[in-house]
């Protein structure tokens, strides 16, 4: 046994290694932060953008939601689960059962509708791409010399803007109190190819060039000065975007901060798995993996990424043509990225956390925009050799930067490792409890941590900047 142990260390150490090895030689950094072009991403040869910017409503005919009603109604009889299993093997089709049942009989969507429409939401031309975003504003009367400051949320895969709904109106309040002499003004878009906003027509729309179309959409609104927030897909979209226009965020707030492992860092977090302290602060100890264990998490988890990462268009025929196919394949990840040890659960857990009206909004966004290809191609475009070798993964984090660390995260790094990348960190918080889908499970929590990193923000920028009036 202990030799087995010992020959699986070494194969391990030097898979590690090799990755390490691998990675750094796709990701070769020349030391200048790359500045990418605006290109056209719609149907046909370019032209000019019509920019102006247009209201938007949600707002499907019956014929729609009749054929949605058709297809849950036509669902075929589901192969049951193995006996005594939760959601190892993946969605448990007893529990899908009875999302099924609840979507056919309880979910309004003429309620839903209206909620999702509760916003103020726009759509305007972006090269080439209609983009959506939700730009909701303070509505109180506001106190004497108050600075709204707009704040770009990005949200990620397989989420949407609905993701925001329940953080919204926490951002958009103003908060007593000598530390928050402003307010924000929130524009969350959705992301170039999800929900409502176009997906592109060739290829190469990848993470850093939708931050790029998305500094557009700032611009065009007029803001030059901004905070960006982001998790999963939003936090990567969010970094790059830092990284291209540091003179426009102000700060960028992530739940979900990774610094990719390159041949250094990967040496660094073996001698973590062994030796935490040589890595950490006190505390932080819980954030160096055993690398075993990290590793069998990996290959257990994140088949769908290779999928997605090769051949989005396959599997997204099946997620375009059924609803509850797709409601299987996008809540399982809520499931399991909200809590991992919930595939153990008969139903995943989800009710732990979750409303199934809200998460089934989420559902519904996907389906009724028929975006799961569109939305999955992101994996494609991302990791890929030109897309990782333009060198966003090495290039540094200069802006204020904040980062939020939630227990049931896929994974958190410890400061020493985050601060290789961000180089100026001024604010990390530990939650006590949430997930992968911070907004939406935490939206106080994380509303909390927002407003916290914004006023040690402005502290920061205006001791090294005090001709500058921030906010
Ligand atoms: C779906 O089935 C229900 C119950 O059998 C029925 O009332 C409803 O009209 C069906 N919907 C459509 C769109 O056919």
């Amino acid at each position: 046994m202990v030799v087995r142990g010992l020959v699986l260390s070494v194969v391990i150490v030097l898979l590690a290694v090799g990755a390490g090895v691998y990675y750094d030689h796709l990701t070769a950094f020349s030391g200048a932060v790359p500045q990418l072009t605006e290109e056209w991403w719609g149907v046909g040869p370019s032209r000019a953008d019509d920019t102006s910017i247009i209201p938007f409503k949600i707002n499907y005919p019956k014929q729609v939601l009749d054929d949605l009603h058709i297809r849950l109604n036509n669902t075929r009889v589901f192969h049951p689960p193995l006996e005594g299993v939760g959601f190892e093997y993946g969605f448990n089709t007893k529990f899908l059962q009875k999302v099924l049942d609840f979507w056919k009989t309880k979910y309004s969507w003429e309620e839903r509708q209206k909620y999702l429409n509760s916003f103020p939401q726009f759509t305007t031309e972006i090269q080439g791409l209609k983009i959506h975003f939700i730009h909701a504003k303070i509505t109180q009367t506001k106190k004497p010399g108050l600075k709204v400051v707009p704040i770009l949320l990005l949200h990620g895969w397989p989420g949407s803007v609905r993701e925001f709904y329940e953080l919204i109106p926490k951002l958009i309040t103003q908060r007593p109190g000598p530390d928050f002499p402003f307010a924000f003004e929130v524009v969350a878009p959705s992301l170039p190819g999800y929900g409502f906003s176009e997906a592109a027509a060739r290829p190469g729309l990848g993470a850093a060039q939708m931050a790029v179309v998305l500094h557009s959409l700032m611009e065009r609104l007029g803001y030059d000065k901004y905070f960006v927030q982001g998790g999963d897909w939003g936090s990567i979209i969010g970094t790059n975007f830092a990284q291209m226009y540091p003179d426009n965020v102000i700060g960028l707030h992530l739940n979900m901060a990774n610094v990719q492992p390159t041949i250094g860092i990967q040496l660094k977090l073996m001698a973590g798995s062994l030796y935490p302290r040589l890595i950490c602060d006190e505390g932080e100890e819980k954030f160096t993996y055993p690398m075993l264990d990290k590793l069998s998490f990996l290959l257990e988890e994140t088949g769908y990424l290779h999928i997605q990462a090769t051949k989005p268009d396959t599997v997204g025929v099946a997620l375009r043509d059924s609803p509850i196919g797709l409601a299987a394949y996008i809540l399982e990840k809520f499931s399991t990225g909200t809590n991992p040890s919930w595939k153990s659960l008969s139903d995943g857990g989800l009710l732990k956390k979750y409303k199934l009206e809200d998460l089934l909004d989420n559902i519904m966004i996907y389906w009724l925009t028929g975006s799961a290809t569109s939305s999955m191609r992101l994996y494609s475009e991302s990791f890929n050799k030109k897309h990782m070798s333009m060198g966003f993964n090495k290039a540094p984090v200069t802006v204020v930067t904040g980062i939020a660390r939630l227990p049931n995260e896929i994974a958190n790094q410890p400061r020493s490792i985050l601060g290789l990348k961000f180089k100026k960190i001024v604010h990390l918080t530990d939650f006590p409890t949430g997930g992968h889908f911070a907004a939406f499970e935490e939206p106080k929590l994380l509303a909390d941590d927002i407003w916290k990193f914004a006023s040690i923000a402005n502290h920061t920028l205006t001791l090294e900047h005090p001709d500058v009036k921030w906010f």
